[in-house]
């Protein structure tokens, strides 16, 4: 089973030149009746993301795979892990465009420092975590973006979380030889899309399950954005996300959530500022992010 999946996550793990396969990006902007003109995919997120997903392949390249199933067996030997991947469509893997997030986080900036400034008046910088963050490419992409105090994830599945365990020390050890991994030629601007490796915001993985109410209020503790991919994730007989309720009372009054295909509930005490449309590569017609703040 964890096998299985990591050949879809990691196709070409132990040859280390290969990168993990790329989806084409296909970028669609329609029009959306909530607040969205200020919010677009330009063709500047697209290429950042371009650049990003390079030097991510990069980190990923440098993952023990054999370690991560040993680790994952080891899960789920302990009998901690119930669900199977392959027959929960909850569980179904899948990664968000990364161009898109860039102009998501971009868009979310006024609202991320209006509020990190009222919760730290002394400047620094919320927690951004992603729950259900598979192998953990989108915390290591926002550790790149702006300063936070700390980009988590929460994943479920044992191998996924297995590896985005590693991603911290194969980031630092691309940091540590990046002139080597260079293209000169796009230095720069991988450089400009890279962490700042000067005070990296520190990565940390937990496997868990979001809807264990302790395990959420852990993980988003002092966060000033939670994203959720949530295409797949489970919604209450309204249509709503079934982890809005549990979700609210972890954050704090101002606190950002990206929910994407799916909607919190405002009666949970969330407030829609906005949707996005931008590229899903698995989506014809792109995907919907919609970015509420904790009320
Ligand atoms: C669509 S993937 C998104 C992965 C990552 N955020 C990204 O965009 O690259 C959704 C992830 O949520 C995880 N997930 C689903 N239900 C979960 C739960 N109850 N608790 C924690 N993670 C969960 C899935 O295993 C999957 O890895």
């Amino acid at each position: 089973m964890a096998a299985a999946l990591l050949s879809v996550v990691a196709p070409n793990r132990g040859r280390p030149a290969a990168r993990l396969q790329r989806r084409a990006a296909s970028a669609s902007n329609a029009g959306s009746g909530v607040p969205s003109s200020s919010f677009e995919v330009t063709p500047a997120h697209i290429a950042k993301g371009e650049v990003a997903r390079e030097w991510i392949a990069d980190v990923f390249e440098n993952v023990d795979y054999e370690l991560a199933l040993s680790s994952s067996d080891a899960i789920e030997a302990s009998g901690e892990y119930v669900r199977r991947e392959d027959e929960d469509e909850e569980l179904r893997y899948g990664e968000f465009d990364m161009g898109f997030f860039v102009a998501v986080v971009e868009a979310c900036e006024p609202m991320l420092a209006e509020m990190e400034g009222r919760m730290h008046p002394s400047g620094a910088p919320g927690a951004f975590v992603d729950v259900g963050s598979g192998r953990g490419q989108i915390p290591v992409l926002a550790a790149a973006l702006r300063p936070w105090s700390r980009c988590a994830g929460l994943e479920y599945v044992p191998v996924l979380h297995a590896i985005a365990e590693q991603a911290p020390t194969c980031l630092e050890n691309l940091a540590a030889s990046e002139a080597a991994l260079f293209d000169e030629s796009r230095a720069a601007e991988r450089l400009n899309a890279m962490p700042s490796f000067d005070s990296p915001a520190p990565l940390s993985f937990t496997r868990g399950d979001m809807y264990d109410a302790g395990a959420l209020t852990d993980a988003t503790r002092g966060a000033s954005m939670v994203f959720m991919f949530s295409t797949k994730f489970a919604v209450d007989g309204d249509g709503r996300l079934a982890v809005s309720p549990n979700l609210r009372p972890a954050l704090a009054s101002g606190a950002v959530v990206v929910t994407v295909n799916n909607e919190l509930a405002t009666a949970d005490g969330f407030e829609l500022v906005a949707r996005m449309d931008g590229p899903d590569g698995e989506r014809s017609g792109g995907s919907t992010a919609y970015v509420w703040r904790a009320v």
